[in-house]
């Protein structure tokens, strides 16, 4: 039987907040002052808010294989990696080969180029749901391209999505990202909460929440609505609130219940894509989505999109019924970059040797918690993992309400201090590079345990 976790103090916690946050400080003089003068001509200083976090966001010069430097200096092992978009770790010899060579001939063409037809066969190839995919420049515009052509084939205007998770920034996703709980209304039918101003009134109605791991709870939702929604759009494995894995059987009950009710499954893998398993989500889980959204790491670091899936729905981009535009879509430098990384850089080997790393570094993190018995649970799929401050497994967003914030800064701190590097943010998830090596593993699981050492004075 497990033992009941330790209680930490808070007055510890907040002791070690304070003394690594005048170290942060002391490390990073050269960082402070420019973040003070960014300030003055980007609002917070940074150019997306998710960067924008305290102390100071870190301002970076150089990145080279696992490892990034900040501007002081600093070198930390990079767990962060572009929030997971860099899969191939930094300046893959590959890489910088290939888009030397393709900068050479040109960085633009808005017409199309023959790598945007070979990394098209590769992505059709690599990811079973795809028969046919189009390249855009963001996850953002993947999920908002994606759920457009899925209202043009049902010709519905509602769609569903999964309270907690993240789909990008248009206007339809940018619901119930991480709601209050003052807002978020009962647990199987929640509210739609806008997560920014801005969004017009009437996108709210066009947007219906679903608890995650709840297929039941879909099932009523859909028959509330029946005949109304195009599209569940959904993280197969919620990563916007640390990682919660799907219980056994939803992803396939979830298919289930969206054909029962003729709605078009939606698989957001922006960020499992390549990460998780070479093929993506539906390598490791028995289920068919109609459409995949990708960007981040399959396009090695340059910025890319893709959407793609069934034939007959990805027909309506065929007849000009929907159009999907963008002057830098299938741009020379993104299509030879991900190309590139997806048949020379992301093999078979490479896929194991960062999953290897991943899960070792999982293993080494459960043994610290058991020693220790901390208040926390480790979630790990694939090449990314993280810590969760909350000792009960997490399977719903609600439960990211319990976790223990104050706990995640101290070790973002800590960490960052001893040149471990996690992304901003206290809830996202270390991914491991083709380029991490077994001694930056062993480091980041030393410097974690010196961490859980003191909070268990
Ligand atoms: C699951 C998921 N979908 C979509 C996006 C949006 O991608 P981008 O930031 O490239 O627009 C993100 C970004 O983090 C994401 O995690």
């Amino acid at each position: 039987m497990l033992r009941e976790p330790i209680t930490i103090s808070r007055t510890l916690v907040q002791e070690i907040i304070k003394r690594e946050d005048a170290e942060f400080r002391k490390r990073t003089p050269r960082t402070h002052e420019l973040h003070e003068r960014a300030k003055a001509s980007l609002p917070l200083g940074v150019t997306s808010s998710f960067q924008a976090v305290p102390p100071y966001p870190l301002f970076i010069s150089k990145g080279e294989g696992s490892h990034i430097w900040d501007y002081d200096g600093n070198e930390y092992v990079d767990f962060h990696l572009g929030f997971g978009s860099l899969l191939v770790g930094h300046c893959h010899p590959l890489l910088v080969e290939a888009l030397r060579e393709q900068l050479g001939l040109g960085s633009l063409y808005s017409l199309p180029c023959a790598d945007s037809v070979f990394m098209a066969e590769e992505m059709v190839r690599r990811f079973a749901p795809i028969q046919q995919v189009r390249f855009s420049n963001s996850g953002t515009e993947a999920t908002m391209d994606a759920l457009r052509l899925a209202r043009a084939h049902t010709k519905r205007d509602k769609v569903v999505k999964i309270e907690g998770a993240y789909h990008g920034h248009h206007d339809v996703v940018m619901m119930s990202t991480k709601p209050s709980k003052e807002a978020a209304g009962a647990e199987d039918s929640p509210n739609t909460v806008p997560a920014s101003q801005g969004i017009p009134a009437d996108v709210k109605g066009n947007v219906i929440i679903a608890p995650y791991n709840d297929a039941e709870a879909l099932d009523r939702i859909l028959s509330a609505h029946e005949g109304e929604v195009a599209a569940v759009i959904m993280e197969a494995v919620l990563m916007n609130v640390g990682i919660m894995l799907p219980k056994d059987g939803y992803l396939q009950q979830m298919r289930e219940v969206t054909r029962k009710h003729d709605v078009l499954l939606v698989f957001d893998e922006v960020k499992t894509g390549v990460t998780v398993a070479p093929g993506g989500i539906t390598e490791l889980y028995p289920v068919e989505p109609d459409l995949i959204c990708l960007a981040k790491s399959i396009g090695g670091g340059m910025p890319i999109g893709a959407f793609g899936g069934r034939q007959d729905i990805m027909d309506h981009i065929s007849t000009g019924e929907v159009l999907h535009l963008g002057t830098f879509n299938g741009n020379p430098m993104s299509m030879r970059a991900g190309l590139v990384t997806l048949t020379q850089v992301l093999t078979p080997e490479a896929h194991a040797t960062a999953n290897n790393l991943s899960k070792q570094l999982a293993d080494g993190y459960l043994g610290v918690i058991e020693e220790f018995d901390m208040p926390m649970h480790i979630s790990q799929i694939g090449a990314k993992g993280c810590a969760m401050f909350r000792h009960a497994r997490a399977y719903n967003y609600r439960a990211w309400w319990d976790i223990d914030m104050e706990v995640s800064y101290a070790y973002w701190l800590f960490l960052a201090n001893r040149g471990i590097l996690f992304p901003p943010g206290l809830d996202d998830q270390w991914t491991i590079s083709v380029q991490h090596t077994q001694n930056d593993v062993d480091h980041h699981l030393h410097v974690f345990q010196q961490f859980v050492t003191e909070l268990s004075r």
